[in-house]
C-alpha cells in the first residue's frame, strides 16, 4: 500500500448529461474516453484509465474508486469486507479499462470500489496522451470529499475496515468530529468526509482536481471565467493538507475543486486533531460565501 494518490474514478450523477460532458470537455479540457447508453467516461487523458464517469439524473456520488496494486489485495479486502459482515460484489470488464475489483457499501450508502486498473503507469506528465485533452486540463482526479451526517462512523470504517490512515480530525467545540480527511497511500487526503446540516439530503461535498501549480490554476480559472464560470471560492490555502484550493460549480450541479502542492504524509504519521476556531485559509482574504458551508449534491 505504497504510491501518492489512490483515488481512481468516480461516477456522478448529473442534471443534464449533454451540457455536463460538453463543459468537461470543452472547458475543462478533458478527453471522452467510452460512452455507453447511460454513462459517460471521461479521463484527464495522462493515462488512458478514466477519472469521470456521469450519467444523467439527480446530482451527487454514485459511487467512487480506490485503486490497488494487485488480485491479491482485492482478495484480502474481500475476505476482511465479508468477515465483518459486509456484502461484496465482484465487479470486472464493466467499465473502461476495469481489471477487476470489489464493490460495496460503506456506512452512509455510497458505493465503494476497490480496482485494479489496466494502465498503471500513473503518469504525471504533461505530454498528451489521449487525443483530446487540452493543456489547461487537471493532472488527476484527486480526492473526493463526501457529505454525512455521521463523519465519525464513515471515517472509523475506513481507518478499521480498509486500513484508510486517518491524517486529520475536525474538532468541534464539544469534542465530535466535525470532519475527517483520510489516505490510502501517502496524499494527505484521498478520501474526506465532512459533517452536512441535519435537514440537507446530499452525498458529495466536492470532487477535486490535481493541477501541477497555481499557474495551471489560474489558466483554468481563466478559461472558466472566458466560457461564463464563476467560482464559488478563490484560490486560497487549505489548514487540512496544506493544499491550494479554489472551488466552483459545475453546469451538471455538483462541487468541483482545483488543487495543488496537497501535503505528502509518510505512513506513519500520527493522526492531527485540529482544534476548532481555526480560519477557513492559512492566508486569510478569503471569505467563503454561506453556500460552501451547507450546500452540496
Ligand atoms: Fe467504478
Ligand atoms: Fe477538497
Amino acid at each position: 500500500m505504497v504510491g501518492q494518490q489512490r483515488l481512481e474514478h468516480t461516477k456522478l450523477r448529473v442534471s443534464n448529461l449533454d451540457d455536463a460532458v460538453s463543459f468537461y470537455t470543452d472547458v475543462m479540457g478533458m478527453a471522452e474516453i467510452e460512452r455507453s447508453e447511460e454513462t459517460v467516461y471521461l479521463g484527464c487523458g495522462l493515462d488512458e484509465n478514466f477519472d469521470l464517469a456521469v450519467t444523467e439524473g439527480g446530482t451527487g456520488v454514485e459511487h467512487f474508486a480506490v485503486r490497488v496494486d494487485n488480485s491479491d489485495e482485492i482478495d484480502r479486502y474481500e475476505r476482511l469486507l465479508t468477515e465483518e459482515g459486509i456484502e461484496t460484489k465482484r465487479v470486472g470488464g464493466e467499465e473502461p479499462n476495469q481489471v477487476e475489483g470489489i464493490r460495496f457499501e460503506i456506512p452512509m450508502g455510497v458505493d465503494v470500489e476497490l480496482v485494479l486498473v489496466d494502465d498503471m503507469e500513473y503518469k504525471h506528465s504533461n505530454v498528451a496522451r489521449v487525443p483530446g485533452r487540452t493543456s489547461v486540463c487537471p493532472l488527476d482526479i484527486d480526492h473526493i470529499t463526501l457529505g454525512s451526517l455521521d463523519p465519525r462512523e464513515n471515517v472509523t470504517f475506513l481507518d478499521t475496515v480498509l486500513d484508510f490512515n486517518v491524517s486529520e480530525v475536525l474538532l468541534k467545540e464539544d469534542g465530535s468530529w466535525r470532519g475527517a480527511f483520510t489516505r490510502w497511500g501517502m496524499h494527505h487526503h484521498d478520501v474526506a468526509v465532512l459533517g452536512r446540516p441535519d435537514g440537507t439530503d446530499y452525498n458529495l461535498r466536492h470532487i477535486a482536481w490535481t493541477m501541477s501549480s497555481i499557474d495551471h490554476m489560474k489558466d483554468f480559472i481563466d478559461t472558466l471565467s472566458q466560457a461564463g464560470y464563476q467560482l464559488e471560492v478563490s484560490i486560497h490555502r487549505h489548514h487540512a493538507g496544506n493544499n491550494l484550493a479554489a472551488y466552483f460549480w459545475e453546469p451538471g450541479g455538483n462541487r468541483f475543486e482545483i488543487c495543488a502542492e496537497m501535503a505528502t504524509l509518510d505512513p506513519n504519521t500520527p493522526t492531527n486533531y485540529c482544534e476548532p476556531g481555526e480560519g477557513f485559509t492559512a492566508w486569510g482574504g478569503v471569505n467563503p460565501p454561506e453556500s460552501y458551508r451547507k450546500d452540496g449534491s
